[in-house]
């Protein structure tokens, strides 16, 4: 097959292509081909499995109570909506490359070397980070629940949060390594847990909010948009970008105060491109891509807008709990047996998520060594279960590391940040390759192009923009990393540059 759609190979840009033919044809050299099991449902199911999670079990109270009031629900929506409009653009991506890694595969096929290892090295930031993100969330949870029963932790091993000294955050640690283990020995075993702990957290949801519909004072709802508020002073680094920006004085709370709160609760969205991350796992990719991803998200921004109106009314929302906002809830109205379930079934739910952005982050670094960019030592599947085993065990490992040390807020922005920027190039990538690839049959294809997708890359800068400046500094930072690691290693090694052009 010739590559006269994309850039010949051994040409020396960092905007080369790798062709989509390219791409489908990597995916069947069986030593390093992934088994195609997972159906609409499957991918479904998968999505709703990471979306729902700590966003909503955790942050919810959080952002109420300090930057929304009653307005999370309409920061919910403004999130649900920004994903909406990425995700129109990842259908059409993913249902036409159907292969593993997600805009980093996209992005190869579209935008070039270069910005594929920038996508790529994005969203290992995304998945790994949230990983970690979760797993801490979870042990929380868990921690909790022990604690109903009588049990603790030595303060030094239950979390970072401790006032001085050495914190470890066990639980989590262990979670990341007992997953790893799980992802390692097989897709088909990690899709079934996944399905009975998503009916487990969906369960858990609804009951939150039909419960909780019955204990509703809607005085609490009053100012539905609290009034804005300074933010105190020395929050600088804290403070959104956008307000640093312009010079205002940052503020919580009012119409700006929606917007900064949908940059945070946009959290809760992470996971629907997962879907996408397994699209050469999926039998019918043309026509199941999408169907999975925007029924997820549809799904999900629903819940979500339901639970932080729901809650919000339980309580008002300056005395909403920011640890189990959604539990805690509960036992102010004086339920605590709906509370112990709510906590049971969060922890439940977040071991899924965790375990699917896990397999999420795997899957790009298997796309990525597939394609030279990283060691192709990591792109040998398992011999027996047909995993991508060996950069799963190393990132686990990390992963593992960092949620046993690292606080939640932290890192949570940061997820939020690189996601984002992730669907800004998958948006452009559309446009881009409608045109460079006019040709390509697509399953679905994103309406009003080029105009939804010019939307989706501004709402998405937006949403950016509204993160707070040290976010913006760190993502710089890691950013900066990954184009070291690219001009030293990946250019070179690049199956672009080492592929003879007759192999082709
Ligand atoms: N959306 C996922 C969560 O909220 C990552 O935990």
């Amino acid at each position: 097959m010739s590559v006269e759609q994309g850039t010949p190979p051994g040409r020396d840009g960092l905007f080369r292509t790798k062709t989509i033919e390219q791409s489908l044809r990597d995916t069947e050299e069986p030593e390093h081909a992934l088994k195609k099991s997972l159906s609409a449902l499957d991918l479904t199911v998968f999505g709703v499995g990471v979306v729902i999670g700590t966003g909503i079990f955790v942050l919810t109270g959080k952002v109420a109570k300090e930057t929304a009031g009653p307005a999370t629900a309409i920061a919910f929506a403004v999130a649900g909506v920004v994903c909406a409009l990425a995700a129109l653009c990842y259908a059409e991506f993913a249902s036409t490359v159907p292969v593993a890694g997600s805009a980093y595969t996209f992005s190869y096929a579209s935008l070039g070397e270069l910005v594929a290892w920038i996508i790529g090295w994005d969203l290992v930031l995304e998945f790994a980070l949230g990983t970690a993100v979760v797993a801490v969330g979870w042990s929380g949870y868990v921690r909790s629940l022990l604690g109903n029963a009588g049990w603790s932790l030595p303060d030094a091993l239950a979390g970072t949060d401790v006032a001085s000294g050495f914190g470890f955050d066990l639980l989590a640690f262990v979670l990341v390594l007992a997953l790893t283990a799980v992802l390692v020995l097989g897709m088909k075993l990690s899709a079934r847990v996944t399905t009975v702990v998503v009916a487990i957290k969906v369960a858990v949801v609804l009951i939150v909010i039909i419960a909780g519909l019955f204990f509703i004072d809607s005085a609490n709802y009053s100012p539905f948009i609290p009034e804005a508020q300074p933010q105190p002073s020395g929050a600088g680094l804290q403070s959104p970008l956008v307000q640093a920006l312009f010079g205002y004085a940052p503020t919580n709370f009012g119409v700006m105060g929606i917007f900064t709160a949908a940059s945070v609760v946009f959290f809760a969205f992470i996971g629907f491109d997962v879907v996408a991350t397994a699209a050469e796992e999926t039998r019918h990719p043309q026509r199941d891509m999408p169907r999975g991803i925007l029924g997820s998200l549809l799904i999900c921004t629903v819940l979500y807008v339901a639970v932080s109106v729901v809650v919000t009314g339980m309580q008002h929302y300056t005395e909403l709990s920011v640890s189990a906002p959604l539990a805690d809830a509960f036992k102010a109205v004086g339920h605590p047996f709906y509370a112990g379930v709510i906590s049971f079934g969060a922890a439940v739910g977040l071991t899924v998520v965790c375990m699917i952005l896990l397999l999420g982050q795997s899957r790009v670094f298997f796309a990525m060594s597939r394609d030279g960019l990283l060691p192709r030592f990591f792109s040998v599947t398992h011999p027996k279960y047909g995993t991508p085993y060996r950069p799963t065990i190393l990132l686990g490992v990390i992963i593992a590391i960092v949620a046993g040390f690292t606080s939640i807020n932290e890192l949570a922005t940061l997820v939020n940040i690189g996601t984002l920027f992730a669907f800004v190039v998958v948006a452009l990538g559309v446009i881009v390759l409608r045109r460079t690839r006019p040709d390509l049959p697509r399953a679905f294809r994103t309406p009003l192009v080029p105009l939804l997708p010019i939307v989706s890359v501004a709402a998405s800068v937006w949403l950016m923009l509204n993160l707070p400046v040290e976010t913006w500094l760190r993502f710089a930072i890691w950013m900066a990393l990954g184009a070291v690691i690219y001009f030293v290693y990946g250019r070179k090694h690049s199956r672009l540059t080492t592929r003879a052009p007759q192999g082709e």
